[in-house]
């Protein structure tokens, strides 16, 4: 770790950058990859992890793999929606072409003392900590789920039989000109309780 890191100014240069994370849908060649996509993947291993289960399961779809994944996309989507197959198929083939990343993000859960939902957390947040890496970093990065997550024959397809389940689709490249409007962030008040003992 570099010595200015133990600097107060960057600690607060760095979380300010943090506070500015946002998802961008909108994305551009290049994906990050080499050592910056390492960077990333390690983000996601350094999740919190009850029971040291190593849930994490990362799934990378780039380059010319997109392709044939927009095909297996549009091959459920024509199993689960057979009238809609047609336009279910063009926008899972469009959606994949036109992001230079995918990592798909999922939980290997297993039986144990750990119940299962806290092994989908633990993927959860090793996602969050990849849109964060991928954000320090300066790519763009949207989480995102859809009917393909929730898909049993997609969440086979990328090695997730239940109990094991996809928690989501990381999508990441570099930001394209004119990005979304940034949403206003919630005031804390809204979602932070003082608790105080419940009077008697
Ligand atoms: C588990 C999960 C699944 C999501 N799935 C989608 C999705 O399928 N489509 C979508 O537009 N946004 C989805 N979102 C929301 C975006 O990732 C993002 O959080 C939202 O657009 C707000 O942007 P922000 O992160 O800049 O606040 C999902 C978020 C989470 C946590």
């Amino acid at each position: 770790m570099p010595d200015s890191f133990h600097s107060q100014e960057f600690r607060h240069a760095t979380l300010d950058h943090l506070l500015a994370r946002r998802s961008l849908g909108l994305l551009q060649d290049p994906a990050p990859q080499g050592a910056d996509l390492d960077l990333i993947l390690q983000a996601g291993l350094r999740a919190p992890d009850h029971g040291r289960m190593r849930p994490w399961r990362f799934v990378t779809i780039r380059g010319d793999a997109r392709v044939a994944f927009g095909e297996c996309l549009a091959a459920a989507a024509a199993k689960r929606d057979p009238e809609a197959a047609a336009a279910l198929g063009e926008r899972g083939r469009a959606w994949v072409r036109r992001t230079p990343l995918l990592i798909a993000v999922g939980a290997i859960v297993k039986d144990g003392k750990i119940p299962a939902f806290e092994q989908v957390l633990s993927a959860g947040a090793a996602a969050m900590n990849m849109l964060n890496a991928a954000h320090l970093l300066g790519y763009g990065a949207m989480w995102v789920t859809g009917a393909n997550a929730y898909d049993p024959n997609v969440n086979t397809l990328l090695g997730f039989e239940a109990p094991s389940r996809l928690v989501g689709f990381l999508t990441i490249g570099t930001p394209a000109p004119s990005p979304t409007p940034l949403l206003p962030r919630p005031e804390l008040s809204a979602h932070v309780i003082d608790w105080r003992p419940p009077a008697e």
